[in-house]
């Protein structure tokens, strides 16, 4: 007899994106399918890193004290206090931000900390009134857009395209259509950008923190690609953080996602919300993400990794995905979104007869795992043929999974228009 579930649990219960993608993601990487996965936000394993890591780590297990303590005993569930002490100093010295621990929580990953804070600001209000999310440009993270627990928690807008030469073209937020009403409880942008690698440029933040100031509605910035860590940003950006603004970060790109640790930098009321719920939901956080990150961000080592091993190593990754995708699709009809950050690249391909999700599928029987464009448009509900022609491809995996992912991609788009054409 089938079990009768509650609305709540309905929600959880569809075939949401991001479901698909974690369920090809854990089976591809527990190595059940022989698959090119090319589908999943996984960060590399970087040699340098995961040495860092497990050094820490040892002096952890050599250490009996210290480790009956991280094991053993609950933390606060605004998070670990030294190690929030820690990220408050961080961003004081590297960006001069005017914060304190009071202003930091942590979460179990960024990905929860989403699931409250648009709950938090979206939803229903105290006089029954419904208000929503803003995306100010969709392409936008797939993870956002079944957090809510109310339907249509979203509204978005689409971008403006330009293109910057033959194969190249880069979205930008489109002002003229952003009008921000009275239903809207918080605009999010996330920034670089998943899955475009987009990054927006300091003039567009400003503008929004401009339009969000004269709303009274905060601006929450997605920054787990961004600066001072993992620092995947391959522009010259200024980060920002002011009492309308909440900042997301994540350990998770830095190379340590199974350690579940998101950060979220906010107003002290906002933070004292966020530790209620992580009260009342987890009782406390995980320790071992804050134990061990924590003598990287108080020496400030997290940002010397991150700019001198992180950044390189996913720019050359990106410069050689770019460089194989120019070469294998050199007759095909595309575009590719530049690579301004975060570890993905944004193909379009303009004209497509089938659809995006027809040429995912295709792509699963051949072993390839690519993330359709469509599911990318939370929150957009017009009818808008752009968003069935792009794919997102991920070029963190090993460099010969991308190539050989990179030449069945384009044997099957390539095909894929010759049929057209006949
Ligand atoms: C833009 C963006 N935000 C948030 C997350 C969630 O990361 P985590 O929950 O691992 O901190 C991801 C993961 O891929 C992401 O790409």
């Amino acid at each position: 007899m089938t079990k009768q579930f509650s609305k709540f649990a309905t929600r959880f219960t569809s075939q949401a994106g991001i479901v698909q993608l974690m369920e090809d993601l854990g089976s591809a990487l527990s190595g059940e399918q022989n698959v090119y996965m090319l589908g999943g936000g996984n960060p590399s394993h970087i040699p340098q890193v995961q040495q860092f890591i497990h050094e820490r780590m040892q002096r952890l297990l050599d250490n009996p004290a210290e480790f009956a303590h991280v094991i053993g005993d609950y933390d606060s569930p605004q998070g670990e206090t030294l190690f929030i002490q820690a990220l408050a100093k961080l961003f004081r010295t590297e960006f001069g931000w005017d914060i304190t621990s009071d202003n930091i929580a942590l979460t179990a990953g960024s990905q929860s900390g989403f699931f409250l804070l648009f709950n938090m600001f979206g939803g229903e209000f105290e006089n029954g009134k419904i208000r929503k999310i803003m995306l100010p440009m969709t392409p936008e993270y797939i993870g956002y857009a079944d957090v809510g627990l109310v339907d249509n928690l979203f509204v978005a807008r689409r971008p403006n395209i330009e293109k910057l030469d033959e194969h190249t073209f880069k979205y930008h937020i489109n002002f003229d259509e952003l009008h921000i009403t009275e239903d809207i409880g918080a605009l999010c942008v996330s920034r670089p950008t998943n899955p475009t690698g987009n990054v927006l440029t300091n003039a567009e933040i400003n503008h929004l923190l401009e339009i969000a100031g004269d709303r009274n509605v905060p601006l929450i910035i997605d920054n787990a690609y961004g600066m001072p860590f993992p620092n995947i940003v391959f522009t010259d950006i200024k980060p920002v953080w002011n009492e309308n603004t909440i900042l997301c970060m994540s350990l998770s790109k830095v190379g340590l996602p199974g350690v579940r640790t998101g950060i979220i930098i906010a107003p002290e009321e906002v933070i004292k919300t966020i530790t209620n719920m992580n009260a009342v939901i987890n009782l406390a956080l995980g320790s071992f993400g804050p134990s061990l990150a924590l003598d990287l961000v108080t020496s400030g080592e997290i940002t010397r990794l991150s700019n001198t091993i992180i950044k390189p190593y996913y720019q050359q990754k990106a410069d050689r995905a770019i460089k194989l995708i120019k070469q294998e699709f050199s007759d095909i009809d595309y575009f590719i979104h530049k690579a301004e950050g975060a570890i993905f690249v944004w193909l379009w391909f303009p004209g497509l007869l089938i659809s995006s999700q027809e040429l995912y599928q295709r792509l699963k029987q051949k072993g390839v795992l690519v993330i359709s464009g469509h599911h990318f448009f939370p929150g957009l509900n017009d009818d808008w043929q752009h968003m069935h022609e792009c794919i997102r491809v991920t070029y963190s995996m090993r460099d010969d999974i991308v190539e050989q992912g990179i030449k069945i991609i384009a044997r099957e788009v390539r095909m894929a228009y010759q049929r057209q054409v006949k």
